[in-house]
């Protein structure tokens, strides 16, 4: 007698889809049975005509976050509309502005304190480092003991603290190669930038339309390259976060094809928005870092995912109150920066990737939940339907319709860069460790069901590209 039985559905693993039933025995998948066997459940939901793919995995969340505004999601409200969106697994930051300059433990610390008893679904941390001190190099041991071994740094955003220079992104990933750690990189120029920003500022181009002057595509790909170089000087594995240009994806392909552990992450947002979003009367919304780009970043993009260069698909939500953005209508430097995606992630992978053929559902489900799982420590307790994984399950109906709008959404705030979009193909059952905790539009979860997930990444994941 098995607690729960998904039968009749296609069953999506990273490398195919098989007709086949999943039975489920507390928090953890039990096996993968031939459609119809004639087995007992307590519970059974009838797949037909649903894919049942692993439950996503956003690796690039930004919840209850104090940063240039405050974005509006807790724990709770970001893991509801994480799980209406499919997604079962979270990993923020310790990017809170209060908590900078202190030990990085404490950060992990307090960023944990803040989603225990919230979250509808499992949680993880970054840890983001600042400084490239003595004391921080020493504390990344500690960080990585603690089950946090994916530390962010930043390469910009002088002005609230954030920028490290090369010789801390170097030191940092000499450390972390040694503890079996990886650094998350935010790659764009800021010199550059800062100057961009400056004469763009000066000349009184401020309104959001020349926002994306003041991170030209040159500015990520630079920086992209060089941190790739730093990678490889320290023989150390990286993660790049949210890239936009088309021409990064190149970089990255060559790396990985030369061997290298290199990870390329990009979002929703950069596969299908372009920088006309900035002309629009509301284009402050779109204020993110780096800014939206051209359609041919956005085929490079998605090209940079079928062909397995680019790992993984985030949301790198940050769902900032309006108001926060509303200031940068008169000048983009004052728009807190961000985009509002981590409901509308999967989707939008499967609206704009599987039913217009640019991806396979395979694809989506390494990209999605696969991938991350074993770049940052979670596989194969997560990120794939076999027996002994977590039972961490979402169906997709691939006939079900959306109609986007802030109300058709669970996010916080009162925009969508998608507003008024069609979407097919839509998550209709989210499973979290066993337990529907979404179903047919209705929330059925709890606060306080998530768990803190402390990990520890393969060391072929350090040594090669997967
Ligand atoms: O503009 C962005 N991406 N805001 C969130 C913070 C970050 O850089 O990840
Ligand atoms: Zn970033
Ligand atoms: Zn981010």
């Amino acid at each position: 007698m098995f607690d729960l039985l998904i039968r009749n559905g296609k069953v999506v693993t990273p490398e195919t889809v098989l007709e086949a039933d999943v039975a489920v025995q507390g928090e953890r998948i039990a096996g993968l049975l031939k459609t119809a066997e004639p087995v007992q459940a307590r519970e059974v939901i009838d797949a037909r005509g649903l894919y049942v793919v692993p439950g996503g995995i956003d690796a690039h969340v930004h919840f209850d976050m104090e940063f240039l505004g405050q974005s509006k999601h807790t724990f709770e409200s970001g893991t509801i509309a994480a799980a209406f969106g499919g997604t079962t697994t979270i990993i923020d930051f310790t990017l809170d502005l209060k908590t900078l300059g202190g030990p990085l433990l404490d950060a992990v610390e307090k960023r944990r304190e803040k989603a225990e008893g919230k979250a509808v679904i499992d949680f993880a941390f970054h840890c983001v480092v600042n400084d490239g001190g003595d004391d921080t190099l020493r504390e990344l041991e500690q960080v990585v003991a603690y089950g946090v071994p994916s530390f962010k740094m930043f390469t910009v955003y002088r002005e609230v603290n954030l920028y490290v220079n090369d010789a801390t992104v170097y030191n940092v990933m000499e450390r972390l190669r040694d503890l079996g750690g990886i650094a998350a990189v935010h790659t764009e120029n800021a010199d550059i930038v800062d100057y961009c920003t400056a004469r763009l500022l000066a000349a009184g181009q401020r309104t959001p339309v020349h926002y994306p002057q003041s991170r030209p595509t040159f500015t990520e790909v630079e920086c992209i390259r060089r941190v790739l170089f730093l990678a490889r000087s320290a023989r150390a594995a990286v993660y790049v976060v949210h890239i936009a240009a088309g021409e990064a994806v190149a970089a990255v392909r060559q790396a990985r094809a030369e061997g290298r552990p290199v990870y390329g992450e990009t979002c929703p947002h950069y596969l299908v928005l372009t920088k006309a979003m900035y002309a629009r009367p509301d284009g402050y919304n779109y204020v993110m870092s780096p800014p939206l780009r051209t359609e041919a970043d956005n085929e490079a993009l998605w090209e940079g995912l079928a062909g397995g260069w680019l790992a993984t698909v985030s949301s790198d939500d940050n769902s900032v109150d309006v108001e926060d953005k509303r200031a940068g209508a008169e000048s983009f430097d004052r728009a807190s920066p961000g985009c509002v995606d981590v409901e509308t992630r999967i989707p939008l992978l499967f609206s704009e990737g599987v039913v217009k053929r640019r991806l396979p559902i395979t694809r989506l489900v390494q990209v999605a939940s696969t991938n991350p799982a074993r770049i940052f420590g979670l596989y194969p307790r997560k990120g794939v339907i076999a027996a002994g994984s977590d039972a961490d399950i979402v169906l997709i109906d691939p006939t079900a319709r959306l109609r986007v709008s802030p109300q058709t959404l669970h996010m916080k705030v009162q925009y969508s860069p998608y507003e008024g979009w069609d979407v097919v193909g839509m998550p209709v059952t989210t499973i979290s460790r066993g337990k529907v905790i979404v179903n047919k539009g209705a929330f059925l979860g709890t606060p306080g069901h998530g768990r803190f997930l402390p990990r520890a990444i393969d060391p072929a994941v350090l040594q090669a590209p997967v």
